[in-house]
């Protein structure tokens, strides 16, 4: 089964309860959602971004066409958490078939590749220091195991990341050969073994289907990881 065909996020189509005519439905946000982005959420990663990146250093990861072009080739790639509708934090991913980065691996997703490239992982800045991006990355991580093509994740980052990345169980496979001006980067990788549809009882095939309106606890977070 292709990567594109997995679409696990997509809920089989459930037969509605019935409403009696004279009963208004009530249209409520759910409180927080875990849910693939599309193009619509162009514009808000880039606002996350652009305070995240290019108020600090003058540039961003994805830029807004880049982000388009990404959500429109492989939006089961991305999660996005939303708050009362409101997008919090987002991973953006794209699959790669080399086993370093190099700097097509920027803008280019290899359909035919076992690894993903998580191009940015960010959190809004209100809601930062929260514990939200690592359990972002846990439901990712998690996720990306029930893809069967999927078989590694690298990413690029900052020194200073490389410790927040490691508790989320990535190695440092060493520096990479990108680099960005004068900023350099360590490349990081995590192995997706144990596709989790093996596994019985296991919050990663639960999670596709029944997006849950709680985060995870801290305990949660590391747990199979
Ligand atoms: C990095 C980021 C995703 C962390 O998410 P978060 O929800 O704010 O993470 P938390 O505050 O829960 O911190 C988790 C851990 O990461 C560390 N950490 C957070 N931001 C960090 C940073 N910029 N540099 C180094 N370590 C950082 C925290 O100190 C904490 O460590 P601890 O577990 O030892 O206490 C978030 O700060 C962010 O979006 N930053 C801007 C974008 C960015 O730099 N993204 C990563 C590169 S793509």
């Amino acid at each position: 089964m292709s990567v594109v065909g997995a679409q696990p996020f997509i809920k089989p189509m459930q037969a509605l309860p019935s409403v009696s005519p004279g009963i208004q439905r009530r249209h409520t946000l759910p409180a927080s959602e875990f849910r693939p982005l599309n193009t619509q959420d162009a514009i808000s990663v880039f606002e996350i971004e652009r305070e995240a990146f290019i108020s600090v250093s003058g540039d961003c990861p994805l830029h807004l066409d880049e982000v388009r072009h990404f959500l429109t080739l492989c939006p089961e790639l991305s999660m996005g958490w939303i708050e009362e509708g409101r997008l919090v934090a987002f991973i953006i991913g794209s699959l790669w078939d080399q086993d370093r980065l190099t700097t097509d691996a920027l803008t280019l997703h290899k359909p035919r590749g076992s690894t993903v490239h998580i191009h940015i992982l960010a959190v809004h800045r209100t809601f930062r220091q929260q514990g939200k991006g690592p359990i972002l990355l846990w439901r990712y991580l998690q996720y990306l195991r029930c893809l069967p093509r999927v078989r590694r994740a690298v990413l690029m980052c900052e020194d200073a990341l490389v410790p927040f990345y490691r508790k989320s169980g990535f190695k440092v496979l060493g520096r990479c050969a990108i680099t960005v001006g004068s900023l350099t980067f360590t490349e990081m990788l995590y192995p997706v073994s144990g596709h989790a549809y093996m596994r019985r009882n296991s919050e990663a095939i639960r999670f596709p289907n029944h997006p849950l309106t709680l985060p995870l606890t801290k305990t949660d977070e590391h747990d199979g990881v």
